[in-house]
C-alpha cells in the first residue's frame, strides 16, 4: 500500500544547479535554499564538495556553508566523493553527506574517475571517517535503469552494487535513474529485487530525471511498493549533460500535487514553492518544464 506520508529529498540547489548552464551567483543560491525551506522543506541537498573543474556550477560550495542560515528542523546533506571532500564538508561544518556511486563502468569512470570496484575504495574510508564523526551519510546509486553507453543495465549488477553502499554504512540509499529512461515495470522489479536480497524498503529512496515523461509515473510506482523518500527538483531544475533531453529532475510541484491527490502528506506549501520555481526561473533565464508550476503560476 502507499506509505502514509512521503520525505521529499529536494536536490533542486545541487542536483538541479549543477545541471544548468548558467552559474547561479551565491547569494541567489542562498536565497533559494531560505524560501525552499519557508516552503516546507526540510531536507536540502545544498550543493557538492567535488573538483570545481568537474563541477563548475557548484565551485562556490565554501563560501555556500558559509553564508547559510540554517533552519531548525532542516537538514542540508552535501554531495562527497572523497576524503579531500570530506575534509572540505568537515571544515564547512556539514552534518550530513551522500557518497555517489555508479552502477556500471563506464560511468564510475566518466563520474568519477574510477571503475565500479574501485569507487568503493574511495567511499569506504570517507564513510568510515563520516560515520566515526557522526555524519549521516546517504548513499546514490546512479544508472540503474539504463546507462547511455552501455544500455540497459543488469538487476543482479544494481542490486550488488547497492548492497556494498548500504554496507558500508549508509542509512538509506537512493537509486538513481540518471539519464531518464526507466519506466514503471522496472521501477517494480527493481525494488522487489532489492527486498528479495534482504534490503528493506525503508531503506530504499527513488531518485528520477524526467527526459522521457516517465518520473511520475515511476515515483506512482515506488510508493506502491512502500517507498516513502523521494527526490525531486524544485521547479524540475537541470538538465542532464548525458542525455541530448534538456529535462533534469523530477519536479518537486508534480510530486507535491500527486501526494496531494493520494491524500499522502509531505509538509510543503504548493504555493509558496511555485512561487519560488518561477523566481528561481526568472534568475535563469528560462521558464520551469514543470506542467504543474505552468498551470498554477498563471
Ligand atoms: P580525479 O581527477 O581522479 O581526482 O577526480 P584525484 O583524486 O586524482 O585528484 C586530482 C586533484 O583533484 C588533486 O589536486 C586533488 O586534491 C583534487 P592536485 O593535487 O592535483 O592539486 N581533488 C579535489 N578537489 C576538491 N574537492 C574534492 C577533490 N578530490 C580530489 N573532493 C573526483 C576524482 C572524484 C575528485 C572527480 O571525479 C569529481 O570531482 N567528480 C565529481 C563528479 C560529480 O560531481 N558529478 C555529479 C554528481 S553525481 C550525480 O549527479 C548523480 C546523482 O544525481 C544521482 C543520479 O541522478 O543518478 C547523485
Ligand atoms: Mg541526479
Amino acid at each position: 500500500g502507499l506509505p502514509r506520508r512521503v520525505s521529499i529529498w529536494e536536490v533542486g540547489p545541487r542536483d538541479g544547479l549543477q545541471n544548468e548552464k548558467a552559474i547561479v551567483d551565491v547569494g541567489v543560491k542562498l536565497e533559494f535554499l531560505d524560501r525552499l525551506a519557508e516552503a516546507g522543506l526540510t531536507t536540502l541537498e545544498a550543493t557538492s564538495f567535488v573538483h570545481p573543474k568537474w563541477v563548475p556550477q557548484l565551485a562556490d560550495a565554501e563560501r555556500l556553508l558559509e553564508g547559510l542560515v540554517r533552519r531548525d528542523g532542516v537538514r542540508y546533506p552535501v554531495l562527497v566523493p572523497n576524503e579531500r571532500g570530506l575534509e572540505r564538508a568537515f571544515a564547512a561544518g556539514v552534518g550530513d553527506i551522500a557518497v555517489f556511486g555508479s552502477a556500471t563502468e563506464t560511468f564510475a569512470k566518466r563520474n568519477l574517475n574510477s571503475t565500479v570496484d574501485g569507487q568503493f575504495s574511495m567511499f569506504e574510508p570517507t564513510i568510515g571517517r563520516a560515520l566515526a564523526e557522526g555524519l549521516r551519510v546517504r548513499g546514490y546509486l546512479s544508472m540503474c535503469f539504463g546507462d547511455p553507453w552501455e544500455g540497459p543495465v543488469a538487476v543482479e549488477q544494481v542490486v550488488r552494487a547497492g548492497k556494498r553502499l548500504l554496507d558500508l554504512g549508509c542509512f538509506q540509499l537512493s537509486l538513481g535513474d540518471t539519464i531518464g529512461v526507466a519506466t514503471a515495470g522496472q521501477v517494480e522489479r527493481l525494488l522487489n529485487a532489492f527486498t528479495e536480497a534482504g534490503v528493506g524498503i525503508d531503506k530504499l529512496a527513488v531518485h528520477f530525471h524526467d527526459t522521457y515523461g516517465q518520473a511520475l509515473a515511476n515515483t506512482l510506482a515506488a510508493l506502491h511498493r512502500g517507498v516513502s523518500t523521494v527526490d525531486s527538483s524544485a521547479g524540475g531544475l537541470g538538465g542532464c549533460p548525458y542525455a541530448e533531453s534538456a529535462t533534469g529532475n523530477l519536479a518537486t510541484e508534480d510530486l507535491v500535487w500527486l501526494l496531494d491527490g493520494l491524500g499522502v502528506e509531505h509538509g510543503v506549501d504548493l504555493g509558496s514553492l511555485v512561487r519560488t520555481s518561477v523566481w528561481m526561473a526568472e534568475r535563469l533565464g528560462r521558464p520551469s518544464p514543470s506542467n504543474v508550476v505552468k498551470a498554477l503560476a498563471g
